[in-house]
């Protein structure tokens, strides 16, 4: 069975991909391979940090490795957050600081139209192949909901009225960048296998 490695540590990401790729291809975690560096993610775009986690694993590991990063892009912001999502509010990581800074840079603007993005590499001896998963929406006036994480709670997908937070985790998985992303991966690798 091929295998390749997941860089990332998070276990949700992790048994996603897992699940769906079950007895078709084995995939390992950095952690599982003994490898607890922090890579670093200073490029300016999603696609440049997602290829320098790959890069870094695939250089030391020699490997065939994915990794992800996924940015919230506002259009009345000109994309911000984006790349700079998790810390937007601030080091450290703190989601309800990221959201009432975004809140307050938005302030009464109409347009309140985003997108979750979630770019992932692929990256082996031959080619870097990247998948992207998009979901539109808007962002609410104010957070709702208990579920999800980071910018759920302001987050509105098109076609719903209620926040991610508020939809909940089941139909989020099923509808999110990260899923779409995901699924366009799988079915490259299952092309592959066939
Ligand atoms: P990562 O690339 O998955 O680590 O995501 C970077 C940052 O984007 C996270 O720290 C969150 O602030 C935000 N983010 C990513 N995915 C989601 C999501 O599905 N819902 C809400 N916020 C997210």
């Amino acid at each position: 069975m091929e295998k390749l490695v997941f860089a990332t540590n998070n276990a949700h990401k992790l048994e996603e991909v897992r699940a769906v790729l079950a007895g078709k291809v084995e995939i390992h975690s950095l952690n599982e391979l003994g490898c607890y560096d922090d890579i670093p993610e200073t490029a300016p775009t999603l696609e440049g940090n997602a290829l320098l986690k790959a890069s870094y694993v695939f250089d030391k590991f020699g490997m065939t490795c994915i990794a992800d990063d996924t940015g919230l892009e506002v259009e009345a912001l000109d994309g911000e957050p984006g790349v700079y999502s998790a810390r937007y509010g601030g080091e450290p990581h703190n989601a309800q600081k990221n959201m009432q800074k975004l809140l307050e840079k938005l302030g009464d603007t109409e347009n309140r139209k985003a997108q979750f993005r979630t770019v992932i590499v692929l990256k082996d001896t031959k080619q870097e192949l990247f998948f992207e998963g998009i979901i539109h929406g808007h962002i609410s006036k104010s957070p709702s909901g208990e579920a999800g994480f980071g910018y759920d709670p302001i987050f509105v997908p098109s076609g719903f009225t209620q926040s991610f937070a508020a939809l909940g985790s089941d139909l989020k998985n099923k509808i999110s960048h990260r899923a779409l992303a995901v699924s366009r991966l799988v079915d490259y690798l299952n092309k592959k296998q066939t």
